[in-house]
């Protein structure tokens, strides 16, 4: 079953983004990449010729580290990945690409002067949704929900815009989520049909994910009539 995914070639964002206001300070979020990293892993033991295209991340893997495409900020991976979008069979998207960057980056350290200072934040460029844009019919694109309120009606929201075909939802959560080795996942297919899984470690959920995907290549079964 598994090796329907063998040399296929398969895009994995991981980790944050950091958004730089000036050479030394940026914003990005909790992110640590282990559930990236978990599928990437388990994909790459499956024979998938895997393209992992990281944020800074301090996890250890034994995803071969030659492997890895390493970017900092949310427009370095895009233009990463726009690269690879036309010969991939599949795109995986778990970063957490921050939502807005600032739209001046000082080339020098901004100083401690003023009192009160504001930054104007510009909106980064959306991976998924780009890739969601110009993918054909035979490539296949898995997003991610990470959502505190609302999961499956934000998580659909997001299946359609970034024309997904499927969906992982999860929610910030003790022991889901950022940060924690474990997780707990519900996985929304662009038919609109959920399934609900318990709270497993992140090497489980990435096969559970695998699994969800795999099935995605089956031929669809001939309608008897
Ligand atoms: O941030 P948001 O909740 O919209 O993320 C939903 C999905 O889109 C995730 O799979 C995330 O990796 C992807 N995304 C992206 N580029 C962005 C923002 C989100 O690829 N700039």
């Amino acid at each position: 079953m598994q090796n329907t995914l063998k040399n296929k070639k398969i895009l994995i964002t991981a980790g944050p983004t950091r958004e730089y206001l000036d050479p030394v300070r940026f914003i990005s979020n909790q992110s640590t990449g282990k559930m990236g990293y978990a599928i990437a892993e388990t994909l790459h033991n499956l024979g998938a010729n895997v393209y992992l295209v990281s944020g800074p991340v301090t996890i250890t893997s034994n995803f071969p580290k030659d492997k890895i495409i390493a970017v900092e900020t949310g427009k370095q991976m895009y233009d990463e990945c726009k690269k690879l979008f036309n010969e991939l069979d599949i795109a995986i998207f778990c970063a957490a690409v921050a939502d807005y960057t600032p739209k001046i980056t000082s080339e020098i350290k901004i100083k401690k002067i003023e009192n009160e200072i504001s930054i104007e934040f510009i909106k980064n460029v959306d991976i998924a949704y780009e890739f969601g844009r110009v993918k054909t019919s035979q490539q296949k694109s898995i997003g991610f929900a990470l959502e505190t309120n609302n999961v499956l009606d934000n998580a659909a929201s997001k299946l359609n815009k970034k024309n997904f075909n499927c969906i992982v939802a999860n929610s910030p959560n003790k022991d889901e989520g950022f940060g924690y080795d474990t997780n707990k996942i519900a996985i929304l297919k662009s038919d609109l049909s959920l399934t609900e899984y318990p709270l497993k470690s992140k090497h489980e959920v990435a096969q559970d994910i695998i699994n969800a995907i795999i099935e995605m290549f089956k031929p669809v079964a001939e309608t008897a009539f």
